[in-house]
């Protein structure tokens, strides 16, 4: 029997573009609604960071896909581990986050990883952020938002966040920007599962927005779309 709204925990899809304030605002979203918060961005990462430490192609989608069924992932707010070695920071650099884009293009990757994140909602209701989850992972998400914010505020919030190791007088914003275009562009063009906005999502522009501000609008969204907070 396929699970419907009424029979399971609410998953809240929170999606959008790199910069847009994901993490920040889904981690505070899901500890409002003590629920559980998983970002599936890091995913990505911990596949792509173990590729590099066995000496995987970023093209071999068949070991690419065999490795993202059998590695070991543990998420825990924004603590990753990956079979058992803390990945946090490491998963953060420039350096993964390209491979990260490569590495999600790859159908066969998606595929198990899809599984396994529709798999979270198996124990209880959750806060989910990546690039899918409105359109793919949970098409039937009790709320969807959709975070944006202009090109230029998104580059110059990855530049002066310490959590992707840019931050310091060396991270030029224009190499963060012409980084994040990039990705971007990969994300929206891939085949599988482009970076889209559902729908039914609703579009939260973040633009010169508080974080504050920002997480306050979301959790009034979420009321309005499950009639009590959980
Ligand atoms: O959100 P992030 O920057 O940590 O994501 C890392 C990469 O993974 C990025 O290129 C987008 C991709 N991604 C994806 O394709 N689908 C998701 N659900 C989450 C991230």
């Amino acid at each position: 029997m396929t699970e419907t709204s009424e029979t399971r925990p609410p998953v809240i899809a929170i999606d959008g573009p790199s910069g847009a304030g994901k993490g920040s605002v889904s981690r505070a979203v899901a500890q409002a609604l003590s629920c559980r918060y998983v970002d599936t961005g890091a995913m990505y990462r911990a596949v792509a960071w173990m590729a590099g430490h066995e000496g995987i192609s970023f093209d071999d989608e068949p070991l690419l896909t065999e490795l993202s069924e059998r590695v070991e992932l543990r998420l825990a707010g924004r603590s990753v581990e990956v079979e058992g070695h803390d990945v946090t920071s490491v998963i953060r650099t420039a350096e993964i986050d390209s491979a990260a884009a490569r590495v999600a293009r790859v159908p066969g990757v998606r595929e198990v990883l899809v599984r396994r994140q529709r798999a979270y909602a198996a124990t209880g209701g959750l806060v989910m952020e990546g690039r899918d989850i409105g359109t793919t992972v949970f098409p039937e998400a009790d709320v969807k938002i959709y975070l944006d914010a202009s090109a230029e505020e998104r580059a110059s919030r990855r530049a002066s966040d310490p959590a992707h190791g840019l931050g310091g007088a060396d991270a030029a914003l224009s190499d963060v920007a012409t980084a994040l275009e990039a990705r971007d562009h990969s994300d929206r063009t891939r085949q599988n599962s482009p970076l889209t906005m559902a729908d039914d999502a609703v579009l939260v522009d973040t633009t010169g927005v508080p974080l504050d501000g920002v997480i306050r609008r979301v959790l009034e969204i979420v009321q309005t779309r499950l009639g009590a907070l959980p």
